[in-house]
């Protein structure tokens, strides 16, 4: 056997993600109830298209011929989230069997299939029940997410090695009550903030729950557009609340004095009470990380208009004049720019300046608009953006970062929030009418990757 020049460690675990309101469907069985994404998706006007995840990819219904195709690309272990209103239906209160029943039968799917699960608690589909009563923005969702955090493990945790409390705590905070284009759809800059502190609280409650646990952060490299001062500091604020804000508390336990200074105007932190951030920076087990693309920003400039950025600059407050700028980089279908090296300084910034802590990518892809072709789905361009970004992880290897695993983004083609099912991300091509999946070429790819553990030379 020839061992590929680009050999990952023996037990890097390779999987895929998804996550529960863009596979699942069956929005409304087995005593499910609505989620804020329920809602949001089904207010016109939220999502494009007015797509919802009523249906999505029907994969209640499906797990096991989706678990079999997990299995034919050889995946070691599958990242997904449970829904906590199909588990705890009213956000408070017993568990619902029904739902446990569902998670039960796909976690002994993958377990006989040789695959690990991976759970993650929340994935955004807060219990409708608990916006109604203030949702993140309000203490008390965190000690609600704490009970449900124990309700789940005790039902699943004698068979998932692998948990993590929240996906993205950015993306609820920041999209979901500042922007507000993602749901509740709120928009309130220190609602947002509020949010991601109370996000955080409820992680290290639930953290006292599981034992061992970690959490996943979208985390962006983040450079100025030049060297001048004004775009340094742009860098310095966008880097504050899109990074800091979340890995200084989780890592440190302590919020970063210059973003706190940024959000002065926002809010005066009397949320932060005593004893938080000691909660929150309870030791991990491992640090997810989404990796997209990077930020490049440059300090407001006399008569030119902040870029729209994700629709409104509320989604960074503090930064509102901050301009988001774009360099002409190949980009994928979501219009991010692709950025391989960024991975590589995002996983060894984390490595260096933060305590010492087993990293995985927990989501990393690209979305094209791919066409099923004679039965199959060719997909260069996502093949070559997964090769780049795998070699950005072996290149972090290499420099000493304790990266243990990968999860691509997505199994399958799925619901994209309020991007709807325009948007396809998936190793498996999904056609909505039929349910019908195809392996796309990346898919096959993977498979090779995997069965090689590793990538092929040049
Ligand atoms: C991340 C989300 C995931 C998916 C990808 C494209 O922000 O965690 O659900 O939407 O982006």
């Amino acid at each position: 056997m020839t061992t590929s020049p680009l050999a990952f460690p023996p037990d890097f675990l390779w999987g895929a993600a998804t996550a529960a309101y863009q596979i699942e469907g069956a929005a409304t069985e087995d005593g499910r109830t609505p989620s804020i994404w329920d809602t949001f998706s089904h207010t016109p006007g939220r999502t494009v298209g007015g797509d919802t995840g009523d249906v999505a990819c029907d994969h209640y219904h499906r797990f096991r011929d989706d678990v079999k195709l997990m299995a034919d690309i050889g995946l070691k272990s599958y990242r997904f989230s449970l829904s906590w209103p199909r588990i705890q239906p009213r956000g408070t209160g017993p568990a619902n069997r029904r739902g446990l029943d569902f998670y039960q039968a796909l976690v002994d799917e993958l377990l006989a299939n040789g695959i690990e699960p991976w759970v993650t608690l929340y994935h955004w589909d807060l219990p409708q029940e608990l916006e109604d009563a203030g949702g993140w923005p309000a203490r008390d969702t965190a000690r609600r997410f704490a009970d449900y955090a124990a309700l789940a493990h005790e039902a699943l945790g004698d068979r998932v090695r692998y948990w993590t409390t929240f996906n993205e705590p950015w993306c609820s905070a920041f999209l979901g009550y500042g922007s507000g284009v993602h749901a509740p759809g709120r928009s309130d800059p220190g609602d947002a903030v509020r949010a991601a502190h109370h996000l955080m609280l409820g992680h290290g409650l639930a953290l006292q729950a599981l034992g061992e646990a970690g959490i996943t952060l979208n985390l962006y490299a983040v450079s100025p557009a030049s060297p001048s001062e004004g775009d340094a500091d742009a860098a310095r604020r966008i880097d504050g609340l899109a990074n800091r804000i979340f890995l200084d508390p989780i890592l440190l336990g302590r919020y970063p004095d210059d973003v706190v200074a940024d959000l002065a105007g926002v809010t005066d932190m009397s949320h932060v009470r005593d004893g938080d951030l000691a909660t929150i920076s309870a030791p991990l087990s491992m640090l997810g990380i989404n990796y997209y693309s990077r930020h490049v920003v440059a300090a407001p400039e006399e008569g030119v208009e902040p870029e729209p950025y994700w629709r409104k600059q509320t989604s960074w407050p503090g930064s509102e004049d901050v301009r988001f700028v774009t360099r002409g980089l190949p980009v994928t279908e979501m219009n991010w720019e692709i950025d391989a090296p960024g991975l590589v300084e995002t996983l060894t910034r984390v490595h260096r300046e933060y305590p010492p802590v087993p990293l995985y990518v927990t989501e990393n892809g690209a979305a094209f608009a791919d066409e099923v072709v004679d039965g199959d789905v060719p997909d260069p361009r996502r093949v070559a953006y997964f090769d780049e970004h795998l070699r950005a992880c072996h290149e972090s290897i290499a420099a000493g970062v304790p990266l243990r695993g990968y999860f691509a983004w997505s199994l399958m083609d799925n619901f994209e929030w309020a991007w709807g099912y325009t948007k396809r991300f998936g190793l498996i091509h999904v056609d909505y009418a039929t349910q019908l999946r195809t392996m796309k070429t990346s898919a096959r790819w993977y498979a090779e990757v995997i069965r090689r553990n590793g990538l092929a030379a040049e």
